[in-house]
């Protein structure tokens, strides 16, 4: 479980995140929404122990944020807004690569079946003739490679083709109710949000997509 408890931000005097409070529970999957610059990725990276809060405790599985970032790294897998790749590579090296910086080791078969698993077959292509649904499912397979138990995902489907889209949502479906896995990610397609979130979270000061959510028929809980 991922517990986060009275957490807050400022940025040089502006408060983007204040006082919030949720918990995650295995095999749940979290959306988060909110306008432009209302704080959606800035949690995402307090959670990814990139950044961290001026105030507020996260625990997850009992460990501190505190006290045992270390291990905590282990259990996150993180996709962050801009794709991190090696263009000129192949979808294979990269794969390799980043197995290389992990914890875990897994062989190639394991990492072409990471691939496969979320119809991303162009494993002998160089990551820049890629379309940007594939890119973007290889970085998410790049987070899993090290069987993460919370998956923190910035806008994974911005800027793709349906096709993909739907792919990489049915995918996080299944890692969340087969595997257990917890995800917490970032959208403005209201429709993907409605379908794939088991809890919808609004944040910022903006209530249109807490409105547009509510009108629906949807029951979004405000941060
Ligand atoms: N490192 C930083 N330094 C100063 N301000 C920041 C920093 N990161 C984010 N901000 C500000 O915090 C607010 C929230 O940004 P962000 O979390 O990126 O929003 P979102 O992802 O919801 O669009 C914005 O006003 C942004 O300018
Ligand atoms: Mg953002």
């Amino acid at each position: 479980m991922l517990s986060i408890n009275k957490l807050s931000k400022t940025f040089r005097k502006k408060q983007v995140l204040d006082s919030i409070t949720f918990t995650v529970n295995p095999g749940e999957i979290i959306g988060l929404v909110g306008e432009n610059g209302a704080g959606k990725s800035t949690m995402l990276h307090i959670l990814a122990t990139l950044s961290k809060p001026d105030s507020g405790t996260l625990t997850l599985q009992k460990m501190s944020y505190d006290k045992d970032k270390k291990h905590i790294r282990k259990q996150i897998g993180f996709v962050p807004q801009d794709i991190a790749l090696w263009d000129e590579f192949t979808v294979k090296e990269n794969m390799l690569f980043f197995e290389r910086l992990s914890w875990t080791h897994k062989n190639e078969d394991e990492l072409q079946q990471l691939c496969f698993n979320m119809k991303l077959d162009k494993w002998n292509q160089p990551v820049k003739t890629l379309s940007g649904g594939m890119k973007r499912k290889l970085n998410l397979a790049i987070s899993l490679i090290h069987d993460p138990s919370l998956l923190l995902l910035d806008e994974p489907t911005v800027g793709i083709d349906l096709k993909s889209r739907k792919e990489i949502g049915a995918y996080l479906s299944e890692q969340a109710k087969r595997n257990d896995k917890m995800i917490i990610y970032t959208s403005h397609d209201m429709d993907e949000i409605e379908n794939l979130c088991d809890t919808i979270y609004c944040i910022g000061k903006d209530p249109f997509y807490f409105d547009v959510l509510k009108k629906a028929g949807n029951n979004p809980i405000l941060l």
